[in-house]
């Protein structure tokens, strides 16, 4: 089987058999605001597509690709073990890669955390991190923030602070509490009744990119000390240098009672997850030779994900990548707040490392105003658009919006990018916002047509 041959001589078709076998609302999507490209290859920072176009990514698939695509040693290595003939998922024994990778988790991560549980992906990190906390505390309930993101299976959804995502799936499990993102009384009153389980937080909101004030973190531990709760760090999105630090609570120095991590740890090669906790709380879980299984999965200690962790982290290491991620982070974030400045629609920019938010609010110029409430009575999803779509159509830089209705761009670029990739960044952005200051124009003209073509195709 020629595989390659396979991919050229079908891809005129691909997104015909997405629409038809997969997901026909998402193409509809990527044909409307025109990012239905095909990609046939990648190497760093860079995609290219079929008319050889080079695409500067800055989505990294979501954060997936902290050491950029296909790196060469992450490649290599993942060919050594297939050449090798390893057996991997021999499940009656003691994987020698899985042990190898385990320990180098225990020595990253913050603390005593040195148990670690293997998962395929982060929404299964945070189900299995939730049932530990369940098991090791006896108690039920959990307290998550609005506007948290921890995944879409049921458990995670239940923690899930985001509407759009909850709705239809209702009832979710019992027991769990919603409360704001960075209020301390808020939380201490919800873990006052010493019934909680776990308060489950991302260190910083994927979903926004909201960063919490210093002592916000910090207070938390206070707290979930103070009131018998666990802390669960959700880490799939800000881990791995992606904030500046190996971990996004290294900024604070707070150590969590469990840590999930997934997304950047295999390079971007295959499905890979872990759960890194104190040993008593595994030890209350998996507390008798009968219970070994208490929770366990197939594929989590699969050899070729476990070799990829481990190449990426050397990766990581040897590139310097997390000093680098908070270098040109800062650039990044120091050349957004001088477009700030100058343009009445950019608000604010949050960041750190190279996990970045760009805030577009409300301009103070009469005409602007009027267009930009137009526009959001429209479909409060719009405005990025108009961000995103000549971003890619004229400059060649994938981006995607943060969330629903928060007029907030997020750019997760790989941590591989210098300041002339950042430059080039801030070089498109500054036309693009210079077009978006114009109204009339084409730039709100073209996002208009776009909101009557989604209205009338829904
Ligand atoms: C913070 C956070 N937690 C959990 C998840 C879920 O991970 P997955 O998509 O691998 O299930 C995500 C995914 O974006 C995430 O950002």
């Amino acid at each position: 089987m020629d595989i390659i041959s396979l991919i050229k001589q079908r891809l005129t078709e691909t997104y015909d058999l997405h629409r038809r076998y997969v997901n026909p609302q998402f193409v509809r999507v990527l044909e409307v605001i025109g990012f239905n490209r095909n990609y046939t290859s990648a190497k760093g920072a860079y995609l290219i597509d079929e008319e050889g176009r080079e695409v500067l990514d800055f989505l990294a698939g979501f954060g997936v690709f902290n050491i950029g695509r296909n790196h060469p040693l992450v490649a290599q290595v993942l060919r050594s073990m297939l050449e090798s003939g390893m057996p991997s998922l021999v499940q009656m024994d003691a994987g020698a890669v899985s042990g190898l990778l385990a320990e180098a988790l225990a020595g990253l991560a913050p603390g005593n955390l040195d148990a670690v549980f293997f998962t395929n992906s982060g929404t299964e990190g945070v189900e299995g991190a939730l049932k530990f906390a369940r098991q090791a505390t006896g108690k039920s309930k959990v307290v998550y923030c609005e506007r948290g993101f921890h995944g879409l299976t049921l458990g995670a959804l239940s923690v899930n602070g985001n509407e759009e995502f909850r709705g239809r799936n209702e009832p979710l499990l019992p027991g769990c509490i919603p409360v704001p993102f960075n209020d301390l009384e808020a939380l201490a009153s919800a873990l006052s009744g010493r019934d909680v389980a776990a308060f489950i937080v991302e260190p910083i909101q994927g979903k926004g990119v909201f960063i919490p004030d210093d002592d916000y973190l910090p207070g938390v531990r206070r707290l979930c000390d103070e009131y018998g709760a666990l802390l669960i760090a959700d880490e799939v999105q800000t881990g791995f240098g992606r904030t500046g630090r190996m971990f996004a609570l290294n900024h604070w120095n707070v150590v969590p009672d469990l840590l999930v991590v997934s997304k950047a740890l295999s390079g971007g090669y295959i499905p890979i997850g872990a759960i890194i906790m104190k040993r008593e709380i595994h030890s209350k879980v998996f507390d008798s030779m009968d219970r070994c299984f208490a929770h366990s999965n197939t594929f989590g200690q699969n050899d070729l994900a476990m070799a990829a962790g481990l190449a990426t982290l050397h990766v990581l290491e040897h590139e310097n990548l997390i000093e680098r991620s908070a270098r040109v982070g800062e650039y990044l974030v120091n050349g957004l707040k001088d477009l700030a400045s100058r343009y009445e629609l950019l608000h604010e920019i949050r960041g750190k490392g190279l996990m970045i938010g760009i805030q577009f609010g409300a301009p103070g110029t009469f005409t602007l105003k009027t267009a930009w409430k137009l526009l959001h009575k429209m479909n409060e999803d719009l405005f990025c658009q108009m961000i995103t779509i000549p971003l890619l159509e004229k400059h060649n830089i994938l981006t995607q919006v943060a969330g629903h209705g928060l007029d907030t761009l997020k750019i997760l670029p790989p941590l591989i990018i210098d300041n002339a990739e950042a430059d080039c960044f801030l070089d498109a952005m500054d036309k693009v916002l210079k077009d978006a200051h114009k109204f009339p124009g084409s730039a709100w003209t073209t996002v208009k047509n776009l909101g009557l073509r989604t209205a009338k195709t829904v």
